[in-house]
């Protein structure tokens, strides 16, 4: 597999915008980053594998994934019907392993054999200007880019305790026997996920090398050199593939050398292939370069550890830093009397809510058990005072007293308050008429200033002697009538002033029988009639509705009904995205939203609100209004955004600028301006001075941003990223002076 290569590779600009103040020029290097995957047979035994060595076409599925952005295998049988299929022939045994060729597998056991464990590196990619041959080449025949690096990097890694080596390998570090090759990292595999912009100018991709190559360009296959081979060429011309000048397509490049000895490759294309450079600076990449699977963990089992969304850090400036964690929402609890929480070391987990009354207020008492539906139950702790309950304050239950009584009865001086559990605030006299001598009664002075000359006895004799000879009812005291000496007996006084009493005289005795109330009713002392104590229901739960009905008795009295009801949140929410529940332990009524999974990056969805239900559509990704940049979304990657790639009329002579929008001309356009120096074949041209064009963007060269710009708009954003430590202008190529004689590198004829 040893070959003698050329590689030309014409264009491939990786540095940044720039506005175009001086000649427009080719550069004489490019460089670009790409991914590598060093291999290992010991994790993936399709590398090195002492099989046949095949050139073998039809190996992977002539379309790309545009999720993947890697080839996938046809199929993943090695024989069919007994016949030897193209991954036999294509050495490749093992194809579940094949997807680990180009995507990034750390996470795999060191110790475990045929995991598909592998290494993502990066290198650089350089081409140069070779003026013969006017195209950019690259050419090595030992293209070996990570000797010492990845799994022969012996400083930082230890073969694994259970490696064997096999019979033709001569040990872990080099796949050959050959001393001469042992310092070489044979198996990897690289992967360059690229942008052009199809300028219709006569755009070739040509390739050789070995071993498998691929190359996808608008996601179709177009060369296609799979398997263990010596070097192999395929040339593609574009124009065969029906691409529409101006449109921006991806160019996807994939190449492993998986067998020792040789590692040879060779490119020539002058199609202009452009990098929109992820936070690992690989070109196009997808962020696991430089933060693969497990690289984020922060051993915390209640965070969600994830790399940065691409295109929230810059080109390049990943760092662990900017790992992004999330708390992790644990499920809801089965039910009321089960807590979920997140323990660090294990994860999401359930335990039983231990009701206490020190998790509700002061003023309630646990219950009984905990309700499966409502949770937690308590009760109002107050209770206990019956009708002299004034509340309770920071756990202290406040009672009625006498002040409160007389207040509540105007304070007649002539009698003294009290407050009773089963009536509530009553009053007796203060002058009694019991124990006072027959024949008198006990008057009360409201005006006395002195207590001591509140009550006075008065008799009552002349009334006494009227009835002298009559029996008096016990309820009814002695009294003279209009006529002489006739018997006209008073009623005692019973009115005990309490309207929540009912007042009785039998048989001389007073009876002041309270009315029944019953429940969370209690009588009203100024009407007397039985009111609704809604208190008494409280049962500390927010989540229930707490209420006394009060329900009227056939003979008058009346009972209170408490009913804790679990209350329904969002009851009037018309927004059907939010999802309601009660949750008492964590303040009552609570909303989330319902969360639309993405079914790709670029299809979202949104929940709407009159229906509830997820509706997809695609991501819309914003160019901040710059008819320069050209913002889409990328399957993989989500919203990018680079320079829009000008096509010019007249491409040997002219290059295509893009002119953003300006006050005189909103639009903003593409241009063409003349090479300067002016490539020989042109001079005869008119020449509009490229010199005096300002405020216009080089085509080819590339803003490299990735969607960044929340406020920041189309020019000021791009502005904004060059100095943000993109590469700078004095380093861009096309500033330097080309020694190209007069003659457009792109229309020499001298190819390959
Ligand atoms: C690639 O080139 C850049 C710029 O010259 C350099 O900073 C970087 O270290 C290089 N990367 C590798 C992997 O060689
Ligand atoms: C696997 O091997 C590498 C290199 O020797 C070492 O850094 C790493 O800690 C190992 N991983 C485990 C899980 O042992
Ligand atoms: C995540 O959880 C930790 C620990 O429970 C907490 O301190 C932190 O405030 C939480 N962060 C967010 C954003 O909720
Ligand atoms: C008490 O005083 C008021 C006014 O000072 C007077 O109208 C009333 O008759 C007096 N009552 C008695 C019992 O002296
Ligand atoms: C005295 O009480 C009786 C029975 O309680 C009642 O029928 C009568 O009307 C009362 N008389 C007066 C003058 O209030
Ligand atoms: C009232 O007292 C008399 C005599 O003590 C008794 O005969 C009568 O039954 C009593 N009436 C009631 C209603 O208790
Ligand atoms: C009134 O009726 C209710 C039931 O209807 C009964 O529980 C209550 O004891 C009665 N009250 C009186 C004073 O009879
Ligand atoms: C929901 O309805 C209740 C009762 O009808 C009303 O008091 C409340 O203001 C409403 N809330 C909203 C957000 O409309
Ligand atoms: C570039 O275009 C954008 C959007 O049209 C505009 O807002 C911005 O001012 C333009 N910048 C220049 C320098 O013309």
């Amino acid at each position: 597999m040893k070959d003698k290569i050329i590689l030309i590779l014409i264009i491939a600009s990786m540095v940044s915008a720039v506005v175009y103040t001086q000649s427009v020029s080719i550069p004489e290097t490019l460089s670009m980053t790409v991914s590598v995957y060093d291999q290992h047979v010991f994790y993936n035994d399709n590398f090195e594998n002492q099989g046949p060595a095949f050139l073998t076409k039809g190996m992977v599925k002539s379309d790309l994934s545009k999720t993947l952005k890697f080839p996938e295998l046809v199929t993943m049988d090695v024989n069919l019907a007994g016949k030897k299929g193209t991954n036999y022939m294509g050495t490749m045994y093992n194809p579940q392993l094949f997807k680990y060729f180009f995507s990034e597998n750390v996470e795999a056991d060191n110790n475990t054999q045929n995991s598909g464990k592998n290494f993502p590196l990066k290198i650089n990619l350089t081409l140069t200007y070779n003026k013969d041959n006017a195209a950019y080449e690259f050419s090595s025949d030992q293209f070996f880019p990570i000797n010492n690096k990845g799994f022969n990097d012996k400083t930082t890694w230890n073969v694994p305790s259970n490696y064997k080596k096999s019979s033709s390998a001569a040990d872990w570090w080099s796949m050959s026997s050959s001393p001469g090759y042992l310092a070489n990292n044979y198996n990897y595999c690289i992967k360059l996920n690229s942008k052009f912009t199809y300028q219709a100018k006569g755009e070739i991709f040509k390739f050789k090398g070995d071993d498998d190559v691929w190359v996808f360009i608008n996601n179709k296959l177009a060369v296609d050199l799979g398997g263990l081979h010596l070097a192999e060429r395929q040339d593609i011309d574009l124009k065969t593939l029906s691409l529409t000048k101006g449109t921006t397509y991806d160019l996807d490049f994939f190449y492993c050398e998986r067998r020792a000895t040789a590692s040879s490759m060779q490119i020539s294309t002058n199609i202009e292939i452009f990098c929109v450079n992820d936070y690992c600076g690989v070109c196009n990449g997808d962020g696991t370069t430089c933060c693969p699977a497990g690289f984020c963990d922060d051993k915390n089992a209640c965070t969600i550890d994830k790399c940065p969304k691409l295109g929230t850090v810059g080109d390049g400036k990943f760092t662990k830093n900017d790992c992004v964690f999330t708390n992790v929402t644990c499920e809801k609890a089965p039910d009321q009397c089960t807590s979920s929480f997140c323990d660090p070391s294990s994860g999401c987990k359930t335990a039983p809510i231990v009701c206490d009354s020190g998790s509700a207020d002061k003023c309630f008492e646990v219950n009984g058990n905990c309700n499966v539906d409502t949770g937690c139950q308590y009760k109002y702790k107050c209770t206990d005072n019956g009708r002299c309950d004034l509340g309770c304050d920071g756990g202290t239950c406040k009672i009625k007293d006498e002040v409160y009584c007389g207040n509540e009865f105007g304070n007649d001086p002539c009698y003294t308050y009290k407050c009773d559990n089963e009536i509530g605030c009553i009053k007796a006299p203060k002058c009694p008429q019991e124990g006072i001598p027959d024949c008198s009664i006990h008057v009360c002075n409201a005006n006395a200033t002195n207590e001591v000359d509140r009550c006075e006895i008065q008799s009552i004799q002349t009334d006494c002697n009227c009835c002298k000879n009559q029996v008096i009812d016990g309820c009814q005291l002695p009294g003279c009538g209009p006529l002489n000496g006739e018997c006209v007996p008073k009623n005692k006084t019973i009115d005990d002033g309490n309207l929540c009493t009912i007042d009785t005289c039998e048989n001389g005795t007073i009876k002041n029988t309270p009315k029944v109330c019953g429940g969370c009713s209690q009588c009203d002392s100024k009407t007397g009639e039985c009111v609704i104590n809604p208190p008494v229901c409280d049962d500390g739960n927010i989540c229930t509705k707490d209420q006394c009905t009060l329900v009227k008795n056939l003979n008058g009295s009346a009972n209170g009904i408490c009913t804790n009801d679990f209350i329904q949140c969002g009851l009037n929410d018309t927004d059907k995205c939010n999802i309601w529940s009660c949750d008492p332990e964590k303040g009552g009524c609570q909303s989330t939203k319902v969360i639309c999974e993405e079914k790709s990056l670029c299809q979202v969805g949104t929940c709407k609100p009159s229906t509830g239900q997820c509706e997809y559509a695609p991501r819309v990704c914003s160019n901040g209004g710059a008819f320069c940049l050209i913002s889409e979304c990328d399957e993989r990657l989500g919203c990018i955004t680079y320079n829009r790639q000008c096509p010019s009329d007249d491409s040997r002579c002219q290059a295509g600028i893009c002119v953003n929008g300006t006050s005189d001309e909103p639009e903003g356009r593409c241009r063409s301006v003349d090479y300067d120096p002016l490539p020989f074949v042109c001079q005869t041209a008119a020449v509009v001075s490229t010199a005096v064009v300002a405020g216009v963007t080089v085509a080819g060269a590339i803003a490299l941003g990735i969607f960044l710009y929340g406020g920041k708009k189309g020019y000021d954003y791009w502005q904004d990223n060059k100095s943000k430590g993109l590469t700078g202008a004095s380093s861009n190529p096309l500033y330097k002076e080309s020694d190209n004689a007069g003659q457009n590198p792109f229309y020499n004829d001298n190819n390959l």
